[in-house]
């Protein structure tokens, strides 16, 4: 079930180019799962038109939290949101992540970590690879200090040079379930290795554009191979070779 409120902004905090904020919700955080988004209108005017998906970072009782990458007018006119001022948002939407009784890897690249603080309350034993392309673009991971994280950056300012995928050949991940999150690129490499291991148990929350974010206006549409199916309603979390990418 989803619901509609306005929402107080109880706090907000700014790291590197990161949003962190936590709402206050009647209804939305406590009924949300982790893997599930909101859709938020980021104004009380009509620009921007569109509402904006973000992954539920996490809950804790009635407060839902987020974490958004200020990139764009929508997010930047977010940021300068006030503690006490108002968001209206619709969710919890989408379906959330399948939970195993294995070990876990999370695979992120840059604001992917969004849904994964929710994530790791639900699962055990987690290592946590995020790649970044340097350092100025790392989240804030003192919200991942309680398990084991490690990091990568193109440029070699911040963790080992290289990829977020140069992290994951070097693990043992045949055993474990994977939960990734980022950009399409970051699933296409990590397709390359899972097809060539037989039976992989991976699962990706997809970004992808969105309007409406409950499947009415067939904006989020994406090839399957159980045909076209909506990111927002279908997902946003597949199994890897479910969509072709
Ligand atoms: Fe409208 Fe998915 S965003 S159908």
């Amino acid at each position: 079930m989803k619901f509609q409120e306005d929402c107080r902004i109880l706090e907000k905090r700014i790291f590197n180019n990161y949003l962190y904020l936590s709402i206050e919700t009647k209804d939305i955080a406590k009924n949300s799962l982790a893997g599930q988004f909101v859709n938020l209108r980021v104004n009380d005017s009509y620009d921007p038109f569109l509402r904006r998906p973000f992954s539920i970072s996490d809950v804790e009782k009635d407060v839902l939290k987020l974490i958004i990458q200020i990139r764009g007018k929508a997010t930047t006119l977010l940021a300068q949101k006030k503690e006490g001022e108002s968001v209206n948002i619709i969710g919890p939407l989408g379906n959330s992540f399948p939970l195993f009784d294995k070990d876990a890897i999370f695979v992120a690249g840059g604001i992917g970590v969004a849904p994964f603080p929710f994530l790791a309350k639900k699962v055990k034993n987690i290592k946590l690879l995020l790649g970044v392309r340097g350092k100025s673009l790392l989240p804030d991971i003192d919200i991942f200090k309680d398990f084991d994280v490690v990091i990568s950056s193109d440029d070699g300012s911040v963790g080992e040079k290289g990829t977020v995928i140069d992290l994951l050949v070097k693990e043992n991940f045949n055993e474990k379930v994977i939960y990734a999150c980022g950009p399409n690129p970051l699933f296409r490499a990590l397709n390359k290795i899972f097809s060539s291991c037989g039976n992989i148990e991976a699962y990706y929350s997809l970004e992808n554009y969105m309007a409406c974010g409950f499947g009415a206006c067939k904006g989020c549409s994406i090839e399957t191979v159980n045909g076209n199916k909506l990111v927002c309603k279908d997902g946003p979390i597949f199994k890897w070779n479910e969509v072709i990418l």
